[in-house]
């Protein structure tokens, strides 16, 4: 699959998600509430990717008071390692800019190195610790950057 721009992601692409939830993140997916509740939030920042008819990712957070928090990104399984990623958390902060944040934050378990290297790539730099913050005791690393990202291009 080439590299695919992404769309503003809406209440039609609830069933899309909650399975690209199931399979991206098998054990801790979000429920279909949950992504619900999401994207009725008036500061929703929600972006897909598609493929012919099927979500291969998708960005999830919010943008608020200049302030813009990264809580899912996943591309399916089938499509990784081939940009996707990068090109969607760039969007993906484009996005929560043009809604007016200055800053983007998001949490990530230190075992999640595929995650932790795309963040890094992409200039976010770790800025805190929040232990045992995760079900398991496993605690979580806080990275941000200032928007925009400089000098990648969505
Ligand atoms: C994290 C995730 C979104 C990356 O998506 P992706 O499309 O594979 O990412 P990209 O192809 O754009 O990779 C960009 C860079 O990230 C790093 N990276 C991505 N996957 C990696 C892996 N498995 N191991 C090491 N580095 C990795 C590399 O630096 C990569 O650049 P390179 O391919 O030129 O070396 C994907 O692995 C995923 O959906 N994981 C499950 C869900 C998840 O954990 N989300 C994050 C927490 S919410």
């Amino acid at each position: 699959m080439a590299v695919r721009a992404a769309r503003p992601a809406g209440p039609r692409d609830l069933p899309a998600l909650v399975a690209l939830e199931a399979r991206a993140f098998p054990g801790e997916a979000w429920s279909e509430a949950q992504v619900r509740d999401l994207l009725a939030r008036p500061d929703v920042v929600a972006l897909v990717v598609e493929d012919g008819q099927a979500v291969v990712a998708a960005a999830l957070g919010w943008a608020a008071g200049g302030v813009s928090e990264l809580l899912r990104i996943a591309v399916d399984p089938a499509s990784r390692r081939r940009g996707q990623g990068g090109r969607l958390l760039s969007a993906f902060a484009a996005a929560c800019h043009a809604a007016g944040a200055e800053e983007l934050w998001l949490e990530v378990r230190p075992d999640n190195h595929a995650a932790l290297a795309l963040y890094r790539a992409r200039g976010l730099s770790m800025t805190g610790r929040r232990p045992r913050y995760y079900a398991d005791g496993a605690d979580a690393l806080l990275l941000g950057c200032p928007l925009p990202l400089a000098g990648l291009s969505a």
